[in-house]
C-alpha cells in the first residue's frame, strides 16, 4: 500500500476481512477473551503502570509500562477496531487528544482541508493551535464541488464531520476519497456522530476514523476518550509513535469502562434513532418551528447520501432545528424541557439540548458560524433511550412554553427536573 506524503497518490488500502459476525455479536465478543487463569467472563481492570521482566528487557508477557500499551486499552482498541472494519484503532485520552496528534503527524509547511462546519474544539485546534505550528487549514462549505480548486501540492489530509456538527450536513466519502486519493492525500471522518453502527468511513475509502469515545462508543457520560481507527500498518505506527511520545493515554479503568459502554452501542443506538425520527417529525410537524435538520427525514437536503452511506439510511440520534422567535425561544426552549438536560455533549442514554451559537460553537466568529448555518435560534438535540412518547411530549410543550413566553420575560425553567 502507498501512504506517502511524498508520494502522487493514496492506495486505498484494502479493508480487514469482512467479520463473519454481526455487529451486536462483535459489539459484545470483540477484544473481549476470557481470562485465561480465573475464567472470569469479563475482564479484570488492569492497574499496574509497570510490568515485570524476566531479564533485561525481556518483559514476561507482552507488556512493559502502561502508557505505551495496557490490556484493557488493547481490548477495547480491538472492539472497536472490530466494529469500524478496521486493522488498527489506538485509544487517545479524548477526541481532541486523537485530533491533536493526527494534526501533529503532518510536517510543518502543510495543508489541510477541513469541511467548515466542524465541531468547535476541532476548529479551534485547526485555527490557533495547528497554525502555530505552520499547518495551515482552508475551510470549505461545499467539499465534495470545489475540492480539486482547493487541493494545492503541500495539501496532505482532508478532514471530513459527516454529519456535520451542528448542522447534521452530510459528505459523500467516497466522492472526497476518490479527488483526494487521486492528489496523493488522506481523508480522515470523525465518526462521532453516527458512530460505527451507523456508519463505517473505512468502507468508503476513508483512511483514518476518528471518534470522540466520550458520545456513543462510551454512550453513558462517563468516560472521555478517543480514538483513531485505520487500516494502515504506516500510519497506525506513525500514530501509535506520536501518542507514546505524547502521552495522551486514557487509563486502565476508563478504557474498561469504555469497553463495557460499546457492547450495548448497537441497542442504545437503534433506540436513539427511534426517538430522534419521532421528536424530528413532530418538529417538521409544528408551527413553532423555521427548520429541521435531521438526516432521516426525507426532506433532508442530502437524504441520498444518508441512504447510500448510513446502516439502512438510519439518521442516527442527533437533530437540530430552528424555533421561530429568536435567541429568546431557543433558550427559553432549553429551559422548558423536563426531560432533556440543557448540556453540552452528546451520545449518551439520556437525552440533552443546548444553544451551539452561545454553547459549543461559541468560540466561531458569528459570521462564520452564521455562514454554515449556526444561527442565534438553533437549538441541538441528543437523543437518549427514552421512551419516544415522553420525548416527543416534552418538546412539543416547551415549544409551547418557549415561542409564547418571550413576550413574557423571565425564567421558571424545569429543565432535566423529569
Ligand atoms: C464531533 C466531535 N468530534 C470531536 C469531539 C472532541 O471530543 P472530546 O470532547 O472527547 O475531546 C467532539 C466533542 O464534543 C465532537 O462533538
Amino acid at each position: 500500500m502507498a501512504v506517502s506524503n511524498d508520494s502522487e497518490s493514496v492506495v486505498t488500502p484494502p479493508r480487514a476481512p469482512s467479520p463473519a459476525y454481526g455487529f451486536g455479536t462483535l459489539a459484545v465478543h470483540a477484544g473481549a477473551p476470557h481470562d485465561p487463569t480465573t475464567g472470569a467472563v469479563i475482564e479484570p481492570i488492569s492497574l499496574s503502570t509497570t510490568f515485570k521482566q524476566s531479564s533485561v528487557g525481556q518483559p514476561v508477557g507482552e507488556y512493559e509500562y502502561s502508557r505505551s500499551s495496557n490490556p484493557n486499552r488493547d481490548n477495547f482498541q480491538a472492539a472497536v477496531a472490530a466494529l469500524e472494519h478496521a486493522k488498527h484503532a489506538l485509544a487517545f485520552a479524548s477526541g481532541s487528544a486523537a485530533t491533536a496528534t493526527i494534526l501533529q503527524s503532518l510536517a510543518s509547511g502543510s495543508h489541510v482541508i477541513s469541511v467548515s462546519d466542524v465541531y468547535g474544539g476541532t476548529h479551534r485546534y485547526f485555527t490557533q493551535v495547528a497554525k502555530a505550528h505552520g499547518v495551515n487549514v482552508t475551510f470549505t462549505p461545499q467539499i465534495e464541488i470545489d475540492i480539486a480548486e482547493h487541493i494545492r501540492d503541500n495539501t496532505r489530509l482532508i478532514w471530513i464531520e459527516s454529519p456535520s456538527n451542528p448542522t447534521l450536513r452530510l459528505v459523500d466519502i467516497r466522492a472526497v476519497a476518490t479527488a483526494a486519493h487521486a492528489r496523493g492525500v488522506l481523508v480522515v471522518v470523525d465518526n462521532t456522530f453516527l458512530s460505527p453502527y451507523v456508519q463505517n468511513p473505512l468502507d468508503h475509502g476513508a483512511d483514518i476514523v476518528v471518534h470522540s469515545v466520550t458520545k456513543y462508543i462510551n454512550g453513558h457520560s462517563d468516560v472521555v476518550m478517543g480514538l483513531a481507527a485505520c487500516n494502515s500498518d504506516e500510519l497506525r505506527n506513525r500514530l501509535a509513535f506520536l501518542q507514546n511520545a505524547g502521552g495522551a493515554v486514557p487509563s486502565a479503568f476508563d478504557s474498561w469502562l469504555a469497553h463495557r459502554g460499546v457492547k450495548t452501542l448497537h441497542l442504545r443506538v437503534k433506540q436513539s434513532t427511534i426517538n430522534a425520527t419521532a421528536v424530528a417529525k413532530a418538529l417538521e410537524a409544528s408551527p413553532h418551528v423555521i427548520s429541521v435538520n435531521y438526516p432521516g427525514l426525507d426532506s433532508h437536503p442530502q437524504r441520498a447520501i444518508a441512504l447510500k452511506q448510513h446502516r439502512d439510511g438510519m439518521g442516527g440520534g442527533m437533530l437540530s432545528f430552528r424555533i421561530k422567535g429568536g435567541r429568546q425561544a431557543a433558550e427559553r426552549f432549553c429551559q422548558l424541557t423536563k426531560i432533556y438536560t440543557l448540556a453540552e455533549s452528546l451520545g449518551g442514554i439520556e437525552s440533552l439540548v443546548e444553544l451551539p451559537s452561545a454553547m459549543t460553537h461559541a468560540g466561531i466568529p458569528q459570521a462564520d458560524r452564521e455562514a454554515v448555518g449556526v444561527f442565534d435560534d438553533l437549538v441541538r438535540i441528543s437523543s437518549g433511550i427514552e421512551e419516544s412518547e415522553d420525548l416527543v411530549r416534552d418538546v412539543e410543550q416547551a415549544l409551547i412554553g418557549a415561542v409564547n413566553s418571550t413576550k413574557a420575560n423571565g425564567s421558571n425553567g424545569t429543565n432535566g427536573s423529569a
